[in-house]
């Protein structure tokens, strides 16, 4: 027996690493899905085959016990997709308390590890198909709340807006609360001339939700005010795009990128985006997700063509996708 299961990426709007510090968020998920195929085995080994990520496919057999896998390969943007696939694996047969053997095959309809949310994608889709196959129903809010589980235990922490988003799909507001987060449909809006921009990552969401962290804990007022600001864009942007005020939602993007770039968790080539699609005639620009290189937005009415030369020029390589919202499913 073999289920597909497949979730979309996203595009974290506003509020991308203060959500993990309890801020709310928004978030829509993007037309580009990661596709998890999972085949019963004979046996009870694990079979990880990662073909298909924009990066060299290797392909990986070890047994499923807790332990992350020993991954021979300098890639480390594959050794992290498979963390995420052999503990989504793991978390799902301890959650459904059953477990089977499997093959399990990942392909990406977008580059991995760029802040476009493919590791939540990853952790849903394959927890939704395994429990498919193993006969294991699940409603949509434990499955988004396995997501997040799979996340935290791969990553060392993580909000719960990646996997919301992964799960239920749309242009969603996080907010992460103690009895678990708050997801509220904004209503489904294309935001017109919406352009993102990838570059590849130098670091990656560990290391940049460590650094954020760190700096947290040495300067905790300076970092909460900031966290704050963050909260306080969330909730005017939010005003913005129920308006349709794109001028102000520009001007919101471009003070909250101000404010991720002093977490530290911008880097040159990404400002160098952000600058030059506003010079090119953006509204407003900003990195997307956690930095640290990967994807920049920039709210481009009009204006595309010369914006993403612009992002182009910048060595960045713009990105064909448009809000959508389809959640997690079952294929076929
Ligand atoms: C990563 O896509 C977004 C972060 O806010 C981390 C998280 O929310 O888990 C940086």
């Amino acid at each position: 027996m073999k289920i597909t299961a497949s979730a979309p990426g996203k595009i974290a709007l506003f509020g991308e690493h203060a959500v993990v510090y309890g801020k709310p968020a928004i978030v829509s998920s993007i037309d580009k899905r990661i596709y998890v195929t999972i085949e019963e085995r004979s046996d009870d080994d694990l079979k990880i085959s990662a073909m298909d990520l924009h990066i060299p496919g290797i392909i990986l057999t070890y047994s499923k016990d807790e332990r992350l896998p020993k991954v021979e390969t300098n890639f480390s943007r594959v050794e992290e997709a498979v963390s995420y696939v052999q503990k989504g694996i793991y978390l799902a047969s301890e959650y459904c308390g059953k477990s089977k053997g499997v093959n399990v095959e990942v392909r990406s309809e977008m580059p991995v590890g760029a802040g476009l949310g493919t590791s939540a994608a990853l952790s849903v889709a394959t927890a939704y198909a395994y429990l498919t196959l193993l006969g294991s129903e699940i409603k949509r809010e434990s499955l988004a709340d396995l997501g997040h589980k799979i996340e935290v235990a791969v990553q060392g922490s993580a909000s719960p807006m990646d996997t919301a988003v992964a799960t239920f799909g749309g242009l969603l507001q996080v907010t992460p609360l103690l009895k678990g987060p708050s997801i509220e449909r904004i209503g489904f809006h294309q935001i017109p001339g919406l352009v993102i921009g990838y570059t590849p990552r130098e670091a990656t969401t560990a290391d940049l939700l460590k650094r954020v962290r760190s700096l947290r804990s040495s300067f905790p007022e300076a970092v909460e005010s900031i966290m704050s600001a963050i909260g306080s864009i969330v909730s005017a942007s939010r005003r913005a795009l129920e308006k349709g005020d794109l001028a102000s939602l520009g001007e919101l993007m471009n003070i909250n990128h101000g404010l991720l770039e002093s977490l530290g968790v911008s880097s040159k080539r990404l400002n160098d985006m952000v600058y030059s699609a506003r010079y090119a005639g953006a509204l407003g620009s900003k990195l997307t997700g956690a930095g640290g290189g990967g994807c920049m937005i920039a709210l481009s009415p009009s204006k595309e063509n010369a914006v993403k030369t612009a992002i182009q020029v910048e060595g960045g390589i713009p990105l064909a996708a448009s809000l959508s919202d389809i959640g997690a499913k079952i294929e076929g």
